[in-house]
């Protein structure tokens, strides 16, 4: 089947099995090795892209599905020359070991941020409305869908928690 979608700013056109995940879209048939295939199966987060500014698990999405949609992967955040900040922050933090799970955790934190930004509640959030306060419980489980095998979670609640409060800092100044 032909799908056409956009990825990382540029139109793609792939034709392909309807059986295929986007996540193997995007490794196999784009060569976009940056989202990590770890479970297969939505339960690690490794894979996780946004998709129209939403993050998803790509693994369990069928290529086929997102005709006519934006993806964003990890080589469309920052460049190595031009770090995103959460990038830099995981750098900074030491927010990382092996560095597998590593694009999921940033993919998927730069969704929550927004999401928080955004005023979404959490499990873990006091009340359902209001400006949410990123405390260290709030990030944990905001970020609870996203797993490292390496336990590097102390340095990666360091990094979001470093840059969500740069953005808090930018708004006030705004
Ligand atoms: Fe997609 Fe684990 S590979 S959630
Ligand atoms: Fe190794 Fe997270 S850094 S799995």
């Amino acid at each position: 089947m032909r799908v056409e979608f956009t990825v990382n700013g540029a139109r793609q056109t792939l034709d392909l099995d309807a059986r295929t995940t986007l996540l193997d879209a995007l490794r196999h048939h784009l060569h976009l090795t940056g989202s990590k295939k770890g479970c297969d199966h939505g339960q690690c987060g490794a894979c996780t892209i946004l998709l129209n500014g939403r993050r998803i698990n790509a693994c369990l999405a069928l290529a086929v599905m997102h005709d006519g949609d934006d993806i964003t992967t990890i080589e469309g955040l920052g460049t190595p020359e031009m770090l995103h900040p959460l990038q830099a922050a995981f750098v900074k933090h030491d927010g990382f070991q092996c560095g597998y799970c590593t694009p999921g955790q940033i993919m998927s934190a730069t969704a929550m941020l927004q999401e928080a930004r955004a005023g979404w509640p959490s499990h873990a959030s006091a009340a359902l409305q209001g400006p949410v306060n990123l405390s260290d419980t709030e990030i944990s489980e905001r970020m609870s869908g996203n797993l490292c095998r390496c336990g590097a979670y102390s340095g990666i609640n360091a990094a979001i928690r470093e840059v969500a409060a740069g953005a808090d800092t930018a708004e006030a100044a705004e």
